[in-house]
């Protein structure tokens, strides 16, 4: 078998990669010799990430996944530009294993009160700013009611949402009822709330399913904020993997919270406060249930 073959038998494994909304946009293409990490358009968030910068990150996510496979395969493989994976002269050399993607998970429910060790911090290398989760409690209210407030933004999460455990992408894609750990009187309120969108919206809905998010950063917590070195969102995608495989290491759990940057007034507020260009936010702690597995195709 060629390292192609061998590495396309891991497949699902890589697909354990993180993506918004859990559309898992990667479409690898394989080649006797290189395998080039293509994406499906429809699978990728033209409304709520118009700049393709969260696509651009989940392929990056999906790359650093591969090598991770390929070295646990003993596998010298690289990845290139394009993005694209290469033979290579060693094995790409990695702390991570198979059982750290596997047991990588998004966790949205609430977390242990603390804050972050500074020295675990550290560990994670320039370009990561800590910041307090009080300190963008009532920038996260505001982003929230742009993201139910901007109709595509809304309706664009309404075809990802799987509320309903008779859904029949449930298992596959998407973000479920449990993912967001939302009770089945909440599941239901939201999906109806949806489906109605234009009507509800008049109503003050956006106001309402913010509202709903107020507690989240109010408990003594921390937030990250990856920022971009460059323009290169796919080797920023590698490395925020790498940053949440990192923490997993140390028990924590990550919960991206993305509307932050997209929203428009946040987003420079954000920008402003870390000195940089946010490209992901996350916060992050030790949760006080087990997350769910997320589907996968
Ligand atoms: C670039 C990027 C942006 C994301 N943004 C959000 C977000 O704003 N809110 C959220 O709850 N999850 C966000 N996520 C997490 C995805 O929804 C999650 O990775 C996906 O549902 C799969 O779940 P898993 O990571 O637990 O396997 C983001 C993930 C990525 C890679």
């Amino acid at each position: 078998m060629t390292w192609v073959e061998r590495l396309r038998t891991h497949e699902a494994i890589c697909r354990r990669a993180p993506s918004a909304h859990n559309t898992q946009p990667w479409r690898p293409e394989y080649h006797a010799d290189e395998i080039v990490i293509g994406f499906d358009p429809a699978r990728s968030l033209p409304d709520s990430d118009p700049t393709g910068r969260d696509l651009a990150l989940a392929l990056g996510a999906f790359v650093e996944t591969c090598l991770i496979v390929s070295a646990a395969l003993d596998l010298p493989v690289a990845a290139a530009a394009g993005p694209r994976l290469v033979p290579d002269a060693h094995v790409y050399a990695t702390p991570f294993t198979i059982a750290d993607i596997e047991g990588r998970r998004v966790a949205r429910g609430p977390y242990a009160p603390g804050y972050l060790d500074p020295v675990v911090v550290a560990d994670l290398g320039p370009g990561i700013v800590h910041v307090p989760t009080g300190d963008l409690a009532s920038d996260l209210a505001v982003a929230d009611r742009w993201l139910f407030g901007t109709p595509a933004v809304a309706v664009e999460l309404r075809d990802w949402l799987r509320l309903d455990p008779h859904h029949p992408r449930y298992h596959l894609d998407g973000l479920t009822d449990q993912a967001l750990v939302l009770s089945r009187y909440e599941a239901r309120f939201l999906g109806a709330a949806l489906r109605a969108y234009p009507v509800t919206r008049r109503l003050g809905l956006p106001a309402l399913l913010a509202a709903t998010g107020r507690g989240l950063l109010r408990y003594e917590g921390s937030l990250l904020v990856l920022l971009a070195d460059d323009d290169d969102h796919i080797t920023a995608g590698r490395r925020l993997l790498r940053t949440w495989l990192a923490l997993a290491r140390h028990g924590l759990a990550v919960h991206p919270l993305s509307q932050l940057i997209d929203c428009p007034a946040t987003a420079g507020r954000l920008a402003e406060r870390v000195g940089g260009k946010p490209l992901a936010v996350f916060r992050v702690g030790r949760p006080l249930a087990e997350p769910v597995r997320s589907a996968r195709r």
